[in-house]
């Protein structure tokens, strides 16, 4: 099921020339940063921390402040530097992991560990919950979030169950596992509705450009699904990349290409990743892979993201925000 990757094939990667002129690292107040989202006037990055916070970025002067909070029994004496991923801390402090801003009405769409879909208006403050795991249509662990440029519509994963059953990594990635699911929820009618089951750990999610299409990373298939929402092909999946190591979250530039973290993993003598990032135009044809072993090294990278001439890599292992700066493609 999960293939072994040979040493030559992370080497190849390896030889190619960086894309950028310069890396830098900006300090976050805790780590656990797992994506990051820009608003409508190009401010941030927003991102959430492992002790629940979301924090967005005021440039080198104030770096980050508090932005929002997922659990309204949230305190600071209590959660600060606290770990959100123990269960004895998440429910009370939050555990903000997924995020993305609608533009058009500038609300930023949340995905909390513990509490599921959640909405904050452009002031921030203690966020609002649309939908929690265990009413209408229910789900075990959410996820990624990705949101409809057209419509507003808001798609997220619910990576299945599988979490529960083993927390070793080794374990998940030869586990085959498909309970996970695409769920939709309407902002407009406030409905949830089940998009597609059957998928083998859905960690990462888009919308296309246009509203044509959303794109689903499936972490132990190491590909790419693509799920036409219009068109002549509407309601019907297909292969949109394969891809040489496992995903994570996946990010539209403004052009309306992708990059996705593509991380390969060595099960063998022990765990180790390689960190990768593609980037991926409409078609599924991958234009470029950046290699970020000089910065990363073996660190598992959660995302990539283009801005204004910028990389945001994006890993939930570091205290801080890489920004590869003078992209040059
Ligand atoms: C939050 O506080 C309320 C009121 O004290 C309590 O009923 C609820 O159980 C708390 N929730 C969590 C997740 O701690
Ligand atoms: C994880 O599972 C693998 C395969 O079952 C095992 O070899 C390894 O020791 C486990 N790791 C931990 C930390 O338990
Ligand atoms: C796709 O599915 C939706 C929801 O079931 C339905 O309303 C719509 O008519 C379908 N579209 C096509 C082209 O099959
Ligand atoms: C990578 O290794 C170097 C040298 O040991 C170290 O300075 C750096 O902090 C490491 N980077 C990460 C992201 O772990």
């Amino acid at each position: 099921m999960v293939p072994i990757f040979l040493l030559f094939l992370c080497l190849s990667y390896a030889a190619e020339a960086h894309l950028f002129h310069s890396f830098e690292k900006i300090q976050l107040p805790t780590p656990g940063s797992e994506a990051y989202a820009f608003d409508s006037k190009n401010r941030g990055p927003y991102t959430g921390l492992n002790d629940g916070r979301i924090v967005k970025y005021e440039g080198p002067e104030f770096g980050f402040v508090e932005f929002a909070s997922t659990s309204p029994n949230r305190t600071k004496e209590f959660c600060d530097g606290k770990d959100g991923n123990d269960p004895s801390n998440g429910p009370k402090c939050g555990r903000p992991i997924g995020l993305e801003f609608n533009h058009k009405t500038n609300e930023l769409y949340i995905i909390d560990a513990y509490r599921g879909l959640m909405v904050v208006g452009r002031s921030g403050g203690i966020a609002t919950r649309l939908a929690g795991g265990r009413d209408g249509v229910p789900f075990d662990a959410p996820d990624a979030i990705a949101i409809d440029p057209i419509t507003g519509a808001v798609y997220f994963t619910d990576v299945g169950n599988i979490f529960f059953k083993t927390n070793n990594m080794t374990e998940i990635l030869l586990s085959g596992d498909t309970s996970g699911r695409l769920l939709k929820y309407n902002p407009k009618t406030k409905q949830r509705t089940v998009v597609l089951t059957g998928l083998a750990v859905p960690n990462g999610a888009v919308v296309s450009k246009d509203g044509s299409f959303v794109l689903v990373a499936e972490y132990i298939a190491c590909r790419i699904i693509r799920f036409w929402i219009k068109g002549p092909k509407a309601n019907t999946t297909d292969i949109f990349v394969n891809l040489p190591g496992n995903p994570d979250n996946i990010k539209r530039t403004r052009s309306g290409d992708f990059w996705v973290p593509v991380n390969i993993q060595k099960l063998q003598p022990k765990l180790t990743s390689f960190p990768l990032g593609q980037k991926i135009n409409e078609h599924g044809q991958i234009l470029e892979t950046v290699n970020f072993y000089a910065e990363y090294n073996s660190t598992y990278v959660t995302e990539v993201q283009e801005h204004r001439g910028s990389l945001y890599v994006a890993s939930v292992y570091t205290d801080f925000v890489g920004v590869y700066r003078g992209l040059k493609c």
